[in-house]
C-alpha cells in the first residue's frame, strides 16, 4: 500500500517570522510513525535554513521549489542541487505549472533539473498538468504524456523510487477550482498506466501520484480517497497551520480505513 504525502507549496510566500511559526505548528501536530501519512513543506528559499531549524528532529520533509540543474558556477539568480542538500533539504519541486507557464520553463529543462536532482542525492516532486483549453480540446492525455516522457527522460527504473509526481491541472491552481474526483482520478491512473509501459508495473504500483489544484480540508477527503491520488500538493491552504493541518488529518483517517 502506498503511503500518503501531504506537501505544502508556500510559492512565493511568508516572511521569516511567519514562515518558522507555520513550520513549528506543522512539526507539532506532524503524525506519528506509525501512520502512513508524511508531511513536507516547500518554503521559498530565503527561508529554507530557517524553517528546516523549526522543523527540528520532527518528521516533516523539507523540500525547495525549484532547482539549478548545473553545478555551483556562473549562474547569476539560481541555486544548485548541492547547496539545496547542504541546507537539509531531501525534496525539491521541479516543473509546477507556475514554472512552465509564468516562467516559460520547457520541458527539456526540466528534465535537466531532475536528472541533476536525482543525480546530486535529492528526491523529485515532478509537477504535470493541462491548460484549461487542452482540457477542452480533448487533449489532457497527450499533455500528460509528453510532459511525463520528456521529463522522465533518462530515468531509470531504479531512480523512479526517488520521484513522485504531481498531477495539477493548472485550470484548478489557485482558482478554487478543483478537479472532479472523476476527472483526478483518470488522469491519475493515466499516468500510472504510462509508468507501467514505461518501465513496469512494480514501478508504476509504487511511485506516489499526488494532486494538486485548489485542495482545501473540504474537498481533501474525497480525492484522497480515490485509489490513485497518494496525497496532495497544496497551495493555498498550506499557508496557514489552520487550513493545512486538517488536510493532514484527513490523509491520516483514510490510511486507517484503509488498514
Ligand atoms: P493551490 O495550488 O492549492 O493554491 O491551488 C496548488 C499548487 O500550485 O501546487
Amino acid at each position: 500500500m502506498r503511503r500518503l504525502l501531504i506537501a505544502g507549496n508556500w510559492k512565493m510566500n511568508a516572511v521569516r517570522r511567519s514562515a518558522v511559526e507555520l513550520a513549528a505548528a506543522v512539526a507539532a501536530q506532524a503524525p506519528a510513525e506509525s501512520t502512513a501519512v508524511d508531511v513536507m513543506v516547500a518554503p521559498p528559499f530565503p527561508y529554507l535554513l530557517p524553517v528546516g531549524e523549526a522543523l527540528g528532529g520532527s518528521r516533516v520533509l523539507l523540500a525547495a521549489q525549484d532547482v539549478w540543474h548545473e553545478p555551483p558556477g556562473a549562474f547569476t539568480g539560481e541555486v544548485a542541487v548541492e547547496m539545496l542538500r547542504d541546507v537539509g533539504c531531501r525534496e525539491v519541486i521541479i516543473g509546477h505549472s507556475e514554472r512552465r507557464h509564468v516562467v516559460g520553463e520547457t520541458d527539456s529543462r526540466i528534465n535537466r533539473k531532475v536528472v541533476a536532482s536525482l543525480h546530486g542525492g535529492l528526491d523529485v516532486v515532478l509537477c504535470v498538468g493541462e491548460l484549461l483549453e487542452e482540457r477542452e480540446a480533448g487533449r489532457t492525455e497527450a499533455v500528460l504524456d509528453q510532459q511525463l516522457s520528456a521529463g522522465l527522460d533518462g530515468v531509470s527504473a531504479d531512480q523512479m523510487a526517488r520521484v513522485i509526481l504531481a498531477y495539477e491541472p493548472v485550470w484548478a491552481i489557485g482558482t478554487g477550482k478543483v478537479a472532479t474526483p472523476d476527472q483526478a482520478q483518470s488522469a491519475q491512473a493515466h499516468l500510472r498506466k504510462r509508468l507501467t509501459e514505461r518501465y513496469n508495473s512494480g514501478t508504476a504500483e509504487a511511485t506516489q501520484i499526488l494532486y494538486g489544484g485548489s485542495v482545501k480540508p473540504d474537498n481533501a477527503r474525497e480525492l484522497l480517497e480515490l485509489p490513485d491520488v497518494d496525497g496532495a500538493l497544496i497551495g493555498g491552504a498550506s499557508l496557514k497551520a489552520e487550513s493545512f493541518l486538517p488536510i493532514v488529518e484527513h490523509a491520516v483517517e483514510v490510511t486507517r480505513r484503509r488498514g
